[in-house]
């Protein structure tokens, strides 16, 4: 029986993604949970003739049924960005909003999965993993700051570029999710890029988010791409976890899940020994983090990404870690 849940259910996010959930195959129990509307969305994918039974839950009341016993948690709840906002400046609302989810998934499902998608994210996952350290449940291997939507916007604008099959271009993307804290490394293609291109690509790979924010002017940020992400990123580690499929994946951990390769990779691309949260290629596994690959090759342009990536990063992690 797998069980996923989805914390902000009902939301731009929360809705498209949780019908993306409703058609795999691998999902017995889909638990909806936010603090609005989740009936309504819960009564109207449960006509969805596909296998797993469908749940809503609205309200703090209702979080303890939700969550409970849950192999996955995946947690789109919170505020987005409007024009002029940083992510950065969600994390007043937004921190504690997830703090409580972690705070009910740490008590009634310590060995959930959990994917972690409300923003600031840099920021977000260390204070999971604060709460489940509190609770003394924390196991660093299953708990993942979701950046899959970097990697699916690096395919897709590279490919636009190079005249290619999105499918066929995969970059690979770490650092953290926000500006200057998305690192595309470009030079590991084996494609060639003038300066311009370099430039523009990259700029468009770190800044994405706000072509959508601007785009809908007030109207929040990526949810449709965001809900194809999320869903792409979770099935992955459900497919790593039931079926013992190899799946790597770009995403935001807990360097203490990493290997000593992969740690040092980090040390040396950044300039900064004190990094304690990263994103790197993960493959997963039944446990979720499997494996880290250390970043490899990089060029001299992508090494001051790296740098910039790396002192922003920094203040990210520790006001997140710092919350209460
Ligand atoms: P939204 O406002 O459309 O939906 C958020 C939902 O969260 C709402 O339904 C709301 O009722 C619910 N919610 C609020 N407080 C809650 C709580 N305490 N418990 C449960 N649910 C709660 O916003 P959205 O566009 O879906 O974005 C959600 C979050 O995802 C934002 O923080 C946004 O910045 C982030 N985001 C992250 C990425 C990424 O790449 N990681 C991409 C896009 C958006
Ligand atoms: C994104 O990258 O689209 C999200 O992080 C939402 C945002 O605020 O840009």
């Amino acid at each position: 029986m797998v069980k996923v849940t989805v914390c902000g259910a009902a939301g731009g996010i929360g809705q498209p993604l949780s019908l993306l959930l409703k058609q795999s195959p691998l999902v017995d129990h889909l638990s909806l949970y936010d603090i609005v509307n989740t009936p309504g969305v819960a009564a109207d994918l449960s006509h969805i003739n596909t296998k797993s039974k469908v749940t809503g839950h609205v309200g703090a009341d209702q979080l303890e049924e939700a969550i409970k016993d849950s192999d996955i948690v995946v947690i789109p709840a919170g505020v987005p960005r409007k024009p002029g906002m940083t992510r950065d400046d969600l994390f007043k609302i937004n921190a504690g909003i997830v703090r409580d989810l972690a705070t009910a998934a740490a008590k009634f499902a310590p060995k959930a999965f959990m994917c972690i998608i409300s923003n600031p994210v840099n920021s977000t996952v260390p204070i999971v993993a604060e709460v489940f350290k509190k609770h003394n449940v924390y196991d660093p291997r299953r708990i993942f700051g979701v950046t899959t939507l970097d990697i699916v916007r690096a395919s897709r604008f590279v490919s636009e570029v190079k005249g290619k099959d999105p499918k066929d271009v995969n970059v690979t993307v770490v650092g953290g999710h926000s500006g200057n804290t998305i690192v595309p490394i470009l030079s590991q293609l084996g494609e060639s890029f003038t300066q311009e291109e370099l430039d523009a690509l990259t700029h468009r790979i770190q800044f994405g988010g706000d072509e959508v924010v601007k785009a809908k002017d007030g109207a929040g940020s990526a949810t449709l791409s965001m809900a194809f992400a999320g869903a792409r990123f979770a099935l992955n580690v459900l497919e790593a976890a039931v079926k013992g499929t190899s799946v790597t994946e770009c995403t935001y951990i807990d360097l203490a899940a990493a290997s000593p390769e992969a740690v040092q990779s980090v040390k040396e691309a950044t300039g900064d020994d004190s990094l304690t949260y990263f994103s790197l290629p993960v493959e997963l596994g039944p446990d979720g983090v499997k494996s880290t690959l250390p970043i490899g090759a990089i060029s001299d342009y992508e090494k001051k990404l790296f740098a910039a990536a790396g002192a922003e990063l920094k203040g990210n992690i520790a006001k997140g870690a710092s919350f209460q």
